[in-house]
């Protein structure tokens, strides 16, 4: 995810001061590079940096970037590290026409190698920067004009993208084209705006026009024109009036941060999914051939390694486990060369993960690790890196990030079953199936259980401890739910492996004490519906998150989550953690708190 913004305007101004303060009102996008490219005395005026928007403009002379047009961009890495080379914009040979991207070009490296071929040098690792090199050809070598061409390369790439171009040969104009990431104008008498997202420019205007899906746009100082780059069918579309305060636009309307990366999850994940790593076979393969394998990772990290742990124990059958890293020590004596240690980090900063890591690789352990943020330590220590394309997550308590983790150790798992036979090819075919369609079963969750959410949230708000308890796989989900709701609404919430729940701790059980079933209709269910029995025994108020129509657990519960049907098995640990999100989230907020910002709590612990 990133932010791009793009200005065209009469009067002459120092118009890259405004391009930083838009962009700064788009930081929440991305972070790590910052780029303009200004047109001035007909030339492209490229100025860009790695660093966040106040470091770099602080290292640029933003107000010397002068004139009427300019476009903008702040960077969330996905391909290529953070890096001045490949920060946006990016640049044709020529050096006359110009571009920045938000999105992911799927099939960008077979355009890279056709590029290449036809005698084009490229200065970066991205996945943007075929784009002006692709339009140059057609403009320059094929004489077609810059708006065909740009509505021809649209057509071409496939992924995601929201593009604005800006070029030397047409001085005066900003073409944008999207498809699936986002792309908004805004509307002044004398000046146009196109950027990511509303915050960009609502400061100077509330005139909007959000753009669709296959649309391109021809942008002057004195309006727009919309068409459809498939059909060339013009599309006569009114602008809006936003209402939003600034400070709500960031959140896209929502209250905080946290529900929008809740409700960003189908996206995130598919995301993920989008994007084809070959890190993937080569860390599956050394953890196949590997005699020891360790996964490291602290708080919410670490529960999604719980999965990576069974699915390894699962389908390679060898000793694997999941270690809190600050509990390292613990299996320091067991590390050397044939040992593979799995860090899993939103942050890739934690330093309890770092110190274990850098430990292990003293001792001569592969490092292959599943991060967030790209160009991050722990990814400097990896052999491999498998990254999570989870996008930035302001909120300090981890949801999007999460599944994102866990959808890449299942990941992972599915590779290692195939691998060892365990899983068959019908079988293969049918879990990547499931996988492919993990976005829109967690939209569905969300849809089904948001309201219901809200609505429980008003009684678990008035309690001040409960349990959280799963079996096999989905006591992570239990670990991660009570986690949550400890970290945002400050209720003490203790999971537990539901059969261990009455060695001891059913002890606390009173009547209308809140406790939590993660209870898919897996191999678990029937001793679930044991534990739930001999909770209710005890007056327990249950909570069940369980398979939609499963009507047995249904009736023993005060309350009910549903996740849709053919995910109890596969897969369980990403729907099933979403209600829990959404449950602690509505708890916090009926106990007038702070979700995004909870107290005590830092979004990357860099201490030890
Ligand atoms: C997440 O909700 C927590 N704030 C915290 O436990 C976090 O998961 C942990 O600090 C690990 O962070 P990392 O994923 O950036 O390494």
């Amino acid at each position: 995810m990133c932010g791009i913004v793009g200005i065209v305007q009469q009067q002459e101004t120092k118009i890259g001061k405004t391009i930083i303060e838009a962009l700064t009102k788009l930081e929440y996008r991305g972070y790590d590079s910052v780029g303009i490219a200004s047109i001035f005395d007909n030339k492209v005026i490229i100025t860009k940096d790695q660093g966040k928007i106040s470091e770099v403009s602080e290292r640029i002379d933003v107000n010397s970037i002068k004139g009427k047009i300019a476009i903008g961009h702040t960077r969330w890495a996905t391909h290529g590290p953070p890096s001045k080379e490949n920060a946006h914009p990016h640049i044709d040979c020529s050096g006359e026409i110009s571009v920045i991207h938000n999105g992911i070009i799927e099939n960008f490296q077979a355009l890279k190698e056709e590029l290449l071929n036809q005698g084009h040098e490229f200065q970066s690792e991205t996945d943007t920067e075929v784009i002006p090199h692709m339009l140059e050809q057609l403009v320059k070598k094929e004489g077609i004009s810059l708006k065909d061409a740009i509505i021809q390369v649209s057509k071409r790439l496939e992924g995601t993208f929201a593009i604005c171009v800006v070029s030397s040969l047409e001085p005066d104009r900003i073409y944008c084209a999207k498809r699936d990431s986002p792309l908004v104008i805004g509307i002044n008498s004398d000046r146009m705006f196109c950027a990511s997202d509303i915050p960009a420019f609502l400061s100077k205007t509330r005139k909007v026009v959000l753009l669709h899906d296959d649309e391109f746009v021809t942008l002057t100082s004195d309006g727009y024109e919309i068409i459809n780059f498939n059909t060339l069918e013009k599309v006569v579309r009114k602008p809006h009036t936003v209402s939003w305060k600034p400070e709500m636009a960031q959140k896209a309307g929502f209250p905080h941060f946290m529900l929008k990366e809740i409700h960003e999850q189908p996206n995130s994940l598919a995301d993920y999914i989008r994007i084809q790593q070959p890190a993937l076979t080569r860390i599956a393969e050394k953890i196949y051939n590997s005699e020891k394998i360790f996964l490291l990772a602290a708080g919410t990290a670490h529960y999604s390694t719980l999965t990576g742990e069974s699915l390894i124990r699962k389908y390679v059958k060898k000793p694997s486990s999941a270690i809190i890293a600050s509990e390292y020590e613990s299996i320091k004596s067991l590390i050397d060369e044939d040992t593979v240690i799995l860090p899993v980090s939103q942050s890739g900063e934690t330093m309890d993960t770092i110190m274990a890591i850098k430990s292990a690789k003293e001792q001569g352990a592969s490092i292959l690790s599943a991060v967030n943020v790209i160009g991050s330590t722990i990814t400097r220590y990896s052999d491999e890196v498998l990254y999570l394309y989870a996008g930035p997550e302001i909120g300090v308590a981890a949801t999007k990030t999460y599944t994102a983790q866990t959808l890449a150790m299942w990941d992972i798992g599915l590779e290692l079953g195939k691998l060892s036979g365990e899983i068959d090819n019908s079988e293969y075919t049918a879990a990547r199936k499931l996988f492919q369609e993990i976005p829109t079963v967690v939209k569905q969750t969300i849809v089904r259980n948001e309201s219901r959410a809200n609505h429980i949230a008003s009684w678990f708000a008035k309690k001040n401890s409960s349990f959280y308890l799963g079996r096999g796989l989905n006591l992570q989900t239990a670990n991660e739910g009570a986690l949550k709701m400890k970290e945002i609404a400050y209720i003490h919430s203790e999971s537990y492996p539901a059969g261990e729940s009455k060695h001891g701790p059913i002890a606390l059980v009173e009547e209308d004490y809140p406790v939590v079933f993660v209870s898919p209709k897996d191999h678990t269910h029937s001793r679930i519906i044991s534990n739930i029995m001999e909770m209710k025994a005890r007056g327990a108020a249950i909570v069940a998150v369980i398979e939609e129509g499963d009507r047995e657990i249904e009736e023993m519960g005060k309350w009910k989550f549903e996740i849709p049907k053919g995910y109890s098995e596969m897969l369980s640990t990403i729907p099933y953690i979403v209600p829990l999100q959404l449950l602690a989230y509505y708890t916090a907020v009926r106990k007038n708190l702070s979700p995004d910002m909870p107290r005590n709590l830092a979004k990357a612990v860099s201490v030890l």
